[in-house]
């Protein structure tokens, strides 16, 4: 174990390190769609409600745990009980599992971004067919290894410089930019015209006819994936703040910035969808089909394009630092080695793992990994495979999270360590123990059921 552990250097670094976490691809092109076809305004309601009664209780779970036990994920839930050391190594290999297809997506990015710089001075290489612009890319052999090599190295370049010099330090500076570049999108969306404000009412017109027990349960899942709750990440990154730092406020800000920024991206991509009066089509197709083809449609559309793709790299970059983080603490401390080699030999397994994902869409490993039969990880190619694994093993994390604060290590520790020995308060302490002991429990568990098609069977 590391003798003299790091810390941010101040809470605001913590708040923007974890908020960083939080805000990725997630937000930017799961969330608006998620909620403009799911009843809008009401979505976004129901959404509120799970960030409040679910993501903050888990949040401040997480945080006190890393924050007392100061250790990786893997040996805080060990040091909590050693029966439930798979919880923390449940983390750890979803660290694993999450950033190898995530740092294949972010080098996607990281190719639009060039694609767009190079347009800026020659508009004629940008070609009219974006979708075979994409294929192309996703499909070839070369290409996506190559961005995946890219986005990785940064990775590593930032997290082995450490934890205030590292993280903290590239979170300052990405998370405010990542904003700025926000509302210049938002306002150049807006301005657009002709029908751009219909994209507003299409996020915002209130349907509660829309929400399903489904979409709840859809909610519920992505409010996990978009906090980056149920892996340990708020464990490690939690195990160095500082003692005496406000946990209850600090996962209030960074539930509620994560939210502010899903629906400002919604902002951002609506109303241009609606101007150019094209189908607001989900996921991968949205970001890297639809907005490249408005892109090239508006002025300056290949300097707005560039911008929007900075945007996505440093949203996916400050979110793939934290989970190379969970896995980089715990091999840190297990096999006692010096940060740097550590972050290197960690990000280039990841990459390793990554590999085929990035040869599965299109490429050479097409092919469905698991049969059809297999509920939710069969039928689709590896990358899909990681994403559907990795949508099951968050939501089972926080359940397990929930039971060990509750009835292993027990509510008194944690309000000690969240209160600060009781010289700080813990505002609705009775709330956060019927949450985190009884309903949150539940809640996942339906979550996960839902995951194997159970309630399909009743909610059709
Ligand atoms: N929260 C990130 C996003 O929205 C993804 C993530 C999940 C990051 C889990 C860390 C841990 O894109």
């Amino acid at each position: 174990m590391e003798k003299k552990r790091s810390q941010w250097s101040s809470n605001l670094g913590f708040i923007l390190a974890a908020a960083g976490s939080a805000i990725g691809l997630g937000n930017i092109w799961k969330f608006p769609y998620m909620a403009g076809s799911n009843g809008g305004f009401a979505f976004i309601i129901i959404y509120l409600i799970i960030v409040l009664l679910i993501g903050i209780p888990v949040m401040m779970a997480e945080i006190s745990v890393g924050r007392k036990m100061r250790m990786n994920a893997y040996d805080s839930f060990r040091t909590i009980s050693s029966k439930w050391a798979f919880v923390g190594g449940l983390g750890v290999l979803c660290g694993f599992v999450i950033l190898s297809f995530y740092s294949v997506i972010g080098g996607w990015s990281i190719s639009y971004f060039l694609k767009f710089i190079v347009a800026i001075f020659n508009p004629a290489s940008m070609p009219a067919d974006t979708a075979g612009m994409f294929t192309e890319l996703i499909g070839d052999v070369f290409q996506p290894i190559l961005f995946h090599i890219l986005f990785m190295a940064a990775c590593i370049v930032i997290v082995l410089k450490g934890i205030a010099g590292g993280i903290e330090k590239a979170s300052k500076f990405m998370m405010p930019t990542l904003f700025i570049l926000l509302i210049i999108t938002i306002i150049r969306s807006l301005t657009l015209g002709g029908n751009a404000m219909q994209g507003v009412s299409f996020l915002f017109k209130p349907d509660f006819s829309a929400i399903t027990p489904k979409v709840l349960l859809a909610a519920l899942g992505q409010a996990f994936f978009s906090l980056s709750l149920g892996m340990g990440c708020l464990v490690t990154y939690g195990s160095y703040l500082k003692r005496e730092d406000n946990i209850t406020k600090s996962a209030a800000i960074i539930c509620g910035l994560d939210t502010l920024i899903a629906i400002l991206a919604g902002l951002a991509i609506f109303p241009a969808v609606f101007a150019f009066k094209v189908e607001p089509g989900a996921g991968p197709g949205l970001v890297f089909i639809t907005l490249p083809a408005l892109f090239q449609q508006m002025p300056f559309g290949n300097f707005f394009g560039a911008l929007f793709f900075l945007l996505i790299i440093f949203a996916a970059l400050t979110s793939a630092i934290s989970l190379l983080e969970v896995v980089n603490a715990f091999a840190i401390e297990k096999f006692n080695m010096p940060r740097n080699v550590s972050t290197i030999i960690v990000g280039i397994v990841i990459f390793l793992v990554g590999i085929p994902s990035a040869l599965s869409q299109g490429g050479p490993l097409s092919g469905n990994l698991l049969p059809d039969w297999v509920p939710v990880l069969g039928g689709v190619p590896f990358l899909d495979f990681m994403s559907n694994l990795s949508d099951m093993l968050l939501p089972i994390g926080g359940f397990f999270i929930c039971l060990v604060v509750a009835y292993v290590w027990k509510f008194d520790n944690a309000a000690k360590e969240i209160s600060v020995d009781g010289s700080g308060r813990f505002p609705m302490r009775k709330a956060f123990e019927i949450l985190v002991a009884v309903l949150i429990p539940i809640a996942i568990l339906i979550v996960f059921l839902n995951i194997f098609g159970v309630f399909n069977v009743f909610f059709q």
